[in-house]
């Protein structure tokens, strides 16, 4: 957490499992897709997650806005556990948090216009006076820079773009604290894909919603993100702001990474296995090349390397961290 004072939201040793896939899965097989993660995201900030696909990162989005149910942890919200709650107990809390996905076509009803899609929202929840709805929607277009004449257009007449920019829009019709953007610019074309970029950076600056910002496009995580948290097999292996993640990495996997800047990492393929149940040792081990007895042997613990630079690695301080050229 940086020094901006209270987190808006906290996630403690946070897990989530799924039962086993896989030929020789037993049925009672269970693996932990996110695994005791601990981080906070403040007020007005954007968080990135990286990691390759895989890695836990829609898993941990979904679970942190109670779309999943988790195996441990808490979800501190609003001074609220949002972790072991019922649906009834969670629905106040539920507008407070939205999310934006990479694909936004299916997200929206085909027989329902523009202005349809942003006002049922503000209807179901009483944004606002019904004879106030269709100003209100008008307002929320004008907001992702659509024009008004949108709002008539069905979501097959619009381009990806302006279907993200719709999307965006809808999620902000609640007025949340916090939104979810998970990979929701990746199918988008570059030029579009900036443009959607400042949409979200003028979003958090003029209405101060904190974002989490999933990606696995480490350019654009840079470009948008005041913290970056990475993420590898379900655990978050290191976490700080944008400058001590890209110019001073610390966690050997973070450094690979940023040796494949190019690669963008699209294609190049998850971890082959999980980890058995019950597994200790760095998950990272196997395709460390610092990695000793102590690292197969023991999982390594978050330390902090320096103010708000957190990595998880057994031997953070031994290793020449020389940024690897890409
Ligand atoms: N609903 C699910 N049921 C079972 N396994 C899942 C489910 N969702 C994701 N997984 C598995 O959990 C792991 C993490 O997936 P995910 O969170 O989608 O990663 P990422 O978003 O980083 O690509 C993967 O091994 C994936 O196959
Ligand atoms: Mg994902």
């Amino acid at each position: 957490m940086s020094a901006q004072g209270k987190p808006l939201l906290q996630l403690e040793h946070l897990s989530v499992a799924f039962a086993a896939r896989g030929p020789d899965a037993g049925a009672s097989r269970r693996f932990r897709a996110v695994d005791d993660v601990s981080l906070g995201i403040a007020p007005g900030e954007v968080l990135g997650l990286v990691g390759e696909s895989g890695s836990g990162k829609t898993t941990l989005a979904k679970a942190l806005l109670r779309l999943y149910k988790p195996a441990a942890g808490r979800i501190v919200f609003r001074g609220a556990d949002l972790a072991p709650m019922g649906e009834r107990a969670l629905a106040p809390f539920r507008r407070d948090l939205q999310m934006v996905f990479q694909d936004p076509l299916s997200s929206f009803n085909p027989r329902h216009t523009v202005f349809e899609a942003l006002a049922i929202p503000l209807r179901l929840h009483r944004i606002c006076p019904r004879g106030e709805v269709s100003q209100r929607v008008d307002a929320i277009l004008a907001r992702v820079g659509l024009p008004a004449a949108f709002r008539d257009r069905f979501p097959h007449e619009l381009s990806g773009g302006q279907l993200q920019r719709v999307a965006i829009g809808r999620a902000l019709t609640l007025s949340p604290s916090l939104l979810v953007a998970d990979e929701a610019v990746s199918k988008l074309d570059v030029s579009i894909r900036a443009q959607i970029l400042n949409l979200l950076k003028d979003v958090r600056d003029s209405l101060g919603v904190s974002i989490i910002f999933i990606t696995h496009d480490l350019h654009v995580a840079r470009y948008l993100c005041d913290r970056v948290g990475v993420m590898y097999f379900g655990k978050l292996v290191e976490l700080g702001t944008v400058d001590q993640i890209f110019d001073a990495p610390r966690h050997p996997y973070t450094r690979a990474l940023l040796g494949t800047l190019e690669d963008e990492l699209r294609g190049a393929g998850g971890p082959e296995t999980f980890a058995p149940p019950g597994a200790t040792g760095c998950r990272y081990a196997s395709r460390c090349p610092h990695a000793t007895a102590l690292c197969v042997g023991a999982h390594p613990p978050m330390e902090a390397a320096s103010d708000g630079h957190d990595v998880a690695c057994h031997r953070w301080r031994e290793i020449d961290f020389v940024r690897p050229t890409a």
